[in-house]
């Protein structure tokens, strides 16, 4: 049986709901009683089918029964956010059963509520009077960035999807939608969020016992449900929901916070590599292999202090030593993983140059992997077009110049070509300034 919800809220853009939707908004303003509404809408769609369009992006993973749902282990705060009544007291209601919930009508309401309480996941309408859903989720990743946001949206567009994943949306739902992808959607999400605190707490609790090594931290573990331990590198296998890409994400992003430089760094240039990697024809399996190396690109950067990382002037010999052995010590992180040799690949080469005067290896043109001559590139164009405590992100203009003066160099001239060709379409692309 497949259960597809149908959100009222569509009427403010002048769209009339019909069926169901419509069925379920006089249910709504015909009951006086508290909640009393919720339950027509649930018994409406008991027992029917609804055919309509439902998209889930940038999300898989198995769906769970609700009744293996309703044994979760973890109940999430969650934060439904929408000026719509309906939606938003049907998605309180669909969540209830398995999560604690609270509601804002509002986007300021929401970032009130978001700075004076804890939450783990909100999900976000886009269209709101006062704030769009966008903007909302920028300010809450400004604020909490740990908060997991999913969208919700009866009016999706290839430019807010884009935006979504650009702000670290966990997900982006159209409506209407099936309601046991929601609560997979919504579970999943709670759940990657639950294996992040974990490994932040773990990891900074193996830190502030002096334990730097990181291949001893993969490795000795966190509590598990029973009370034991379990490898770090397997913990993310106890969330049955979260893919070994979604734990990926929970790595490179437990990098990333300790170092505001880097906010959303892995997920911009997974973003951006993907375009030049469907312009530039790579297969599937280059493009899985691609992506896992974008996440993962920079996480030996993890053991190297913060005074490094974040130094306003100019690094000194030592500390530079230092910095050139990240994509070493990334492998060497990585390794309890049993990551494909080819992503290993990528990532100890990523800083090579093209003309052979990169590290670790020095190795030249064809020698370097392709996935990480792309990753070069972009992780240099994401530096140049980001804001830095020592100067503003660079125009758009003087970084193509800048690209295209070190093809040949330090780039690749083929990829070169194929990045300035988008980044010059980039309104369409919607390839715009990190911060
Ligand atoms: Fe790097």
């Amino acid at each position: 049986m497949v259960l597809f919800l149908v959100i009222p809220g569509e009427g403010r853009t002048g769209r009339r709901s019909h069926g169901i939707s419509f069925a379920l908004k006089r249910g709504i303003f015909r009951s006086k009683k508290k909640h009393r509404w919720t339950k027509i809408i649930l018994s409406g769609i008991r027992n029917r089918r609804i055919s309509g369009k439902r998209r889930l992006l940038f999300s898989s993973g198995n769906l769970s029964g609700s009744r293996k749902e309703r044994r979760m282990e973890y109940r999430g705060n969650i934060l439904v956010v929408d000026d719509e009544v309906g939606p938003r007291e049907s998605i309180r209601m669909i969540m209830k059963p398995y999560h604690e919930i609270q509601t804002a009508k509002s986007g300021a309401e929401a970032l009130q509520k978001i700075t004076d309480e804890s939450f783990d996941l909100v999900t976000l309408d886009l269209n709101m009077p006062d704030m769009h859903g966008v903007e909302v989720l920028k300010r809450i990743k400004e604020k909490k960035q740990e908060i997991e946001v999913v969208i919700i949206t009866g009016y999706g567009s290839l430019e807010t999807a884009q935006q979504a994943i650009r702000y670290g949306a966990f997900d982006y739902i159209t409506k209407p939608f099936n309601i046991k992808e929601f609560i997979s959607v919504v579970n999943k999400a709670i759940c990657k969020k639950r294996l992040q605190d974990r490994v932040g707490t773990v990891i900074s609790d193996l830190k502030s016992k002096g334990i730097t090594d990181w291949s001893v931290i993969m490795n000795q573990g966190e509590p598990d449900p029973q009370g034991g331990t379990v490898p770090l590198g397997e913990a993310w296998s106890n969330c049955k929901n979260l893919s070994l890409l979604d734990f990926i994400k929970v790595l490179s992003r437990t990098l990333e916070a300790k170092n505001s430089n880097m906010h959303h760094h892995s997920e911009r240039v997974n973003h951006y590599s993907m375009v030049v990697a469907e312009a530039m024809g790579l297969s599937e399996k280059e493009q899985e292999v691609l992506t896992i190396s974008a996440f993962l690109h920079d996480i030996g950067k993890v053991g190297i202090s913060n005074e490094i990382l974040n130094k306003r002037g100019k690094l000194n010999p030592e500390e530079w030593t230092e910095i050139k052995e990240h994509p070493r010590r990334g492998v060497e992180i990585l390794k309890p993983l049993c990551l494909p040799q080819e992503v290993l690949k990528i990532i100890l080469h990523h800083h090579e140059s093209f003309d052979g005067q990169g590290y670790p290896d020095g190795l030249k043109g064809e020698e370097i992997p392709l996935c990480a001559r792309i990753i070069q590139i972009i992780d240099s164009y994401d530096a140049m077009i980001s804001n830095r405590p020592y100067r503003k992100a660079l125009s758009l203009d003087w970084v193509i110049q800048e690209i295209q003066s070190c093809a040949g160099a330090q780039f690749d001239p083929r990829i070169v070509k194929v990045f300035v060709d988008i980044l010059t379409r980039q309104e369409s692309l919607n390839l715009v300034g990190s911060s």
